[in-house]
């Protein structure tokens, strides 16, 4: 029986990664802030699927919390065949207009806490020969739309870099890139996504098969729905300088707030 440990499970993707990879018969470690929701999900699936699960409450902007998950990923005595990097979370303003606290904040989470968390992973695998990490990176990842673009690029081509670097040692790697899919992460930035038309909509449970697939199958690069394969298959061959502008002038569309004062 092989052992998952997937971030951000409390909810969103990584609750809907933790259902799926219950239901193929992993064991799973459970990683978020949310002690409560994790306990719950715990026992529900443990209960539905006869598996092992163990919750690991964890705040990954926190260097001393981050350094015990990545001691759990990392343990030789209880291996993890498969890492999933999903914690994240998105910002409603512009960079410059935002805290730099918060800039800094979404840097440790969805940057710093998934590198050290692949070098833990990576590590591990690497010695035994065997293993999988997927990072849940996004279609910003592509276009430059302010930090939250840098970020995800970040996590794509750490990616590809990885999967280059351990593919002869058994060990896969595959950035998964979404387009918008229907969790609390826009709710939680309290970002008004009212006027964003359905069919750009993913949901959880299909974005997430095709994560899991793309693992299979050993793709380092998946861009689940056709919607937002077509976007990036635009997006790799205009020049930059013309989806630069495209990005910007929606990004700056979609933050009324950022153009008063
Ligand atoms: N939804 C989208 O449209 C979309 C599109 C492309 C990519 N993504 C990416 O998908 C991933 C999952 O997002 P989601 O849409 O599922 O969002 P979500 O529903 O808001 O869930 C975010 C998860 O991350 C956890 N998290 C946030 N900060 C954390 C921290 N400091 N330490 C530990 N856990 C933390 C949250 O748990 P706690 O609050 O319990 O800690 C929660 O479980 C993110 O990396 C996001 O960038 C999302």
């Amino acid at each position: 029986m092989s052992v998952a440990l997937v971030t951000g499970a409390s909810a969103g993707l990584g609750r809907e990664f933790a259902e799926q990879l219950a239901a193929r018969g992993s064991d799973l470690v459970l990683v978020a802030r949310d002690r409560e929701r994790l306990d719950a999900l715990a026992e529900e699936l443990a209960g539905r699927h006869g598996i092992t699960v163990e919750v690991l409450v964890a705040d990954l902007a926190d260097r001393e919390q981050l350094g015990r998950v990545a001691g759990r990923v990392s343990d030789p005595d209880r291996p993890v065949d498969l890492l999933v990097n999903n914690a994240g979370l998105g910002s409603r303003r512009a960079f410059v207009r935002n805290d730099l606290e918060e800039e800094e904040h979404a840097l440790d989470v969805m940057v710093r806490a998934v590198m050290v968390l692949c070098h833990a992973a990576g590590g591990a695998m690497r010695e035994r020969g065997t293993g999988g990490i997927l990072n849940v990176s996004s279609v910003a990842s592509f276009t430059a739309m302010g930090h939250y673009s840098a970020i995800k690029a970040y996590v794509t081509v750490l990616s590809e870099g990885l999967a280059t670097e351990l593919a002869l040692h058994g060990v896969h790697v595959t950035a998964l890139c979404p387009g918008f899919v229907r969790t609390e992460f826009h709710q939680r930035a309290e970002m008004d996504m009212s006027r964003l038309p359905d069919r750009l909509w993913l949901d959880a449970p299909s974005v997430v098969a095709a994560g899991l697939d793309a693992v299979a199958a050993g793709k380092v690069v998946s861009v689940p729905s056709p919607v937002y394969k077509g976007v990036v298959g635009v997006l790799r061959v205009v020049p930059r300088r013309v989806s630069r502008r495209v990005s910007g002038a929606l990004a700056t569309r979609r933050r009324p707030q950022d153009r008063l004062g």
